[in-house]
């Protein structure tokens, strides 16, 4: 089975939980502070190697304290740190995260994550043909060019989670083998199509998520639609990349992909449940159980 390679960002996410979100210029009082593990790219890789995924994190953090305790956190869910730089000329990258209103805010402070970069032979050490590789954008995107141009010439699958929105080359998105966009971030992608006319454009490859509202892809012949289960909510921070990690892991698996769009569809729902990016990212346990009640 192919093993998953998360290129992508690393941060500390520092979380302010308030009942309100302070308009522009104003001051709120908020009710608590917390500091998780975080980064889309961090978040992707536990997400699929608590799933079962043989998982590789390929990053870089600061060497400071909360480099410390990410990498200690990634070793805590068995992904693999072996290219997980620590960098002397940056510190760890940090998420600033308001909780409030049954929804976050995020400003992302990159600091390390600049840092990814390759030289091509360095690419040719790190993938092979064993690899499906994970993307977000959270790293430079000259990088995910790099990365994307390497693989497709190679035929190694890559999956682009195409967040947090920025302009991107065409070739990348001819390129990749699956772009998973939110609804707002398709719109950016594809300015003049509807979500339909881009699913339409892109069948077996493009696939929107929608929150509560589930997953759309085009099969070839027809939009399919999985929807979203029903969950207490808690945090949302964190179910994009519990969908990216969770589809990784069921295609790697061998799954047809509408197979693994509902797994991955219960395993980004129940992510919800705990607080933090990763706190309620399920194990493969928690989601055979929630399978067998949705069924
Ligand atoms: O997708 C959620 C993640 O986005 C958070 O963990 C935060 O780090 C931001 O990058």
């Amino acid at each position: 089975m192919k093993r998953i390679v998360v290129i992508g960002s690393i941060s500390m996410d520092l979380v302010v939980t308030s009942d309100k979100r302070p308009k522009a210029g104003e001051t709120v009082i908020g009710e608590a502070f917390r500091t998780v593990p975080g980064g889309k790219g961090a978040n992707q890789a536990v997400a699929a190697a608590r799933l079962g995924a043989q998982t590789q994190m390929v990053g870089c953090v600061g060497q400071d304290g909360f480099g410390k305790e990410i990498i200690a956190n990634f070793e805590q869910n068995a992904v693999d740190v072996k290219h997980v730089r620590q960098s002397s000329d940056e510190v760890t990258g940090t998420a600033h995260i308001v909780l409030a209103e049954g929804d976050n805010s995020i400003v992302v402070v990159q600091s390390a994550n600049k840092n990814v970069t390759f030289k091509e032979e360095q690419l040719n050490e790190l993938l092979d043909e064993e690899c499906f590789v994970l993307l977000q954008l959270e790293i430079p995107i000259e990088t995910v060019r790099q990365v994307t141009a390497h693989c497709y010439a190679r035929g190694i699958p890559v999956m682009l989670n195409p967040a947090p929105s920025r302009p991107l080359p065409d070739e990348v998105v001819q390129q990749v083998t699956y772009m998973t966009p939110n609804e707002h971030e398709c719109h950016d992608l594809f300015p003049n199509l509807s979500v339909e006319e881009a699913l339409e454009m892109y069948p077996n490859k493009l696939l929107v998520t929608e929150g509560v509202r589930g997953v759309r892809f085009h099969d070839g012949t027809d939009v399919q639609h999985v929807p979203a289960i029903q969950a207490n909510v808690v945090d949302t921070t964190g179910a994009g990349d519990t969908f990216n990690g969770a589809l990784a892991t069921a295609l790697v698996e061998g799954a047809k992909l509408v197979d693994a769009v509902r797994f991955a569809v219960v395993a980004s729902g129940m992510s919800v449940e705990g607080f933090g990016a990763q706190g309620g990212m399920p194990t493969r346990e928690n989601v055979q159980q929630r399978l067998e009640r949705v069924r």
